[in-house]
């Protein structure tokens, strides 16, 4: 039997060994696209680059899931499947759940890494900034490379999975020209150069246009309707939101994305309809810190009409539901859920607002002023 096999493989290498000659006629020659210096430049900019990326869905394994399946910009780039299937995202193997309800991508070029600040005013020392819901990634390009290789989102098994598929695509030429010939012969450089690429399109006014009614009302371009401007007044005052949700503007000079960066425990319900049964500690189960245990980053709420489910675990699907909840959490009536994580659960500033139905309802009003693509009268 030995004999026989080494036989058959003896042949089959022959003829391998034939077709990669080029000799038979009738054998297909072999395919070129495997050497990189055949790969012709192609002109773009590291955002072109970035954006094909960003939309190629077969950079998964299986292919059919790109960075824009869970961050599409029709739902102000977040999921727009999430409210159907689970409140949080599918990977694409069908049946594989992340344990969080995937965040907007937009506005994201604008959070710090994460610091351990000092509080100017003698309170505790506190986190800022991170990429991702604990921020456990400082850079857009760090974030970037965890998805394609996350098995319940892009599943793919390494990073050569990635740089293969990107060098077979109509792009790959795109490559070639900004990072040179070689590029694809280094799979730890080139899986250096997509992320970069992606967070260089990540960047651009694409994700970050800053186009919502609210700008153009800041502009003087637009005038807020009464429910609209009652709903700031209440952001501003009795509802305490832009002690968290900042209305003050960037360093950079660009206008608020209304997050201050910090952690907090909002002291959310736990969500029955997470696949992900296990409570999740956020900071503090990243850097292993009780004292950090249940905060989650405050998000921008810039697009935030179109980015439900709400919450790190999706529980809320209505804004609606959001502002009832920092309203009513501690009104023993209301029979809210008791919290995913006790510990360290926010007091000031949350749980009882005493805001009436009307100012609850103008506060969303106001939220839905914050969506991009607003044209001014
Ligand atoms: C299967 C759905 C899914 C795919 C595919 C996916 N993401 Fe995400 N994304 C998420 C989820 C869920 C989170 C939050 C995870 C967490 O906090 O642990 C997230 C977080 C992010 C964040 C951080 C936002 C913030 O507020 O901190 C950015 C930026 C981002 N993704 C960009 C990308 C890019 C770029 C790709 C493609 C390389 C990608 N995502 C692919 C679901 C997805
Ligand atoms: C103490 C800080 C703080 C205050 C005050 C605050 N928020 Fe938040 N907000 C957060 C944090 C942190 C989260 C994310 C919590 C989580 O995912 O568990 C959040 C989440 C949200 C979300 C969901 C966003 C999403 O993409 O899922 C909305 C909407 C929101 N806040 C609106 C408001 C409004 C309106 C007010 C005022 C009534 C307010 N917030 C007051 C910190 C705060």
């Amino acid at each position: 039997m030995k004999t026989i096999y080494s036989t058959i493989s003896l042949t089959l290498l022959t003829l391998a060994l034939n077709a990669c000659g080029g000799g038979g006629g009738d054998i297909p020659a072999a395919s070129t696209t495997n050497n990189p210096a055949s790969i012709a430049p192609l002109a773009a900019s590291e955002e072109e680059l970035g954006r094909k990326l960003f939309f190629d869905a077969n950079l998964s394994t299986p292919a059919g899931q790109a960075c824009a399946s869970c961050h599409d910009p029709a739902s102000g780039f977040a999921d727009p499947d999430a409210t159907r299937i689970a409140p949080v995202s599918e990977g694409v193997v069908s049946g594989r759940f992340g344990n969080r309800n995937a965040p907007t991508a937009a506005y994201a070029a604008f959070i710090p890494e994460r610091t351990l600040q000092t509080d100017p005013n003698g309170g505790d020392d506190f986190y800022q900034g991170g990429l991702f819901l604990d921020g456990r990634r400082d850079t857009l390009a760090e974030q970037a490379g965890d998805p394609f290789l996350n098995p319940a989102e892009m599943a793919n098994p390494d990073k050569a999975a990635v740089v293969n598929a990107v060098k077979a695509s109509d792009y790959a030429g795109m490559m070639v020209y900004l990072n040179g010939e070689n590029i694809f012969d280094d799979v730890d450089a080139a899986y250096a150069k997509i992320t970069e690429a992606i967070a260089a399109f990540e960047r651009t006014d694409e994700l970050n246009p800053f186009t919502s009614k609210y700008d153009y009302f800041l502009s003087g371009q637009a005038t807020l309707s009464d429910a609209e401007e009652n709903g700031l007044r209440i952001f501003q005052n009795d509802g305490m939101c832009s002690n968290c949700h900042t209305l003050t503007d960037l360093a950079d000079g660009s206008t608020t994305v209304f997050s201050d960066f910090r952690y907090w425990n909002l002291g959310v319900p736990a969500n029955p309809d997470n696949p992900d049964a296990s409570t999740d500690y956020g900071l503090g189960g990243d850097i292993n810190v009780r004292s950090e245990y249940g905060k989650f980053r405050t998000p921008t709420l810039r697009n935030v009409e179109l980015t439900a489910p709400y919450m790190h675990n999706g529980v809320f699907n209505t804004l609606e539901e959001v502002v009832s909840f920092y309203n009513t959490r501690d009104d023993a009536s209301m029979n809210w859920p008791a919290p995913e994580v006790d510990d360290n659960k926010q007091t000031a500033d949350v749980g009882e607002l005493f805001l009436s139905a009307q100012d609850e309802a103008d506060l969303v009003a106001f939220l839905k002023t914050l969506s991009d693509g607003y044209t001014p009268p």
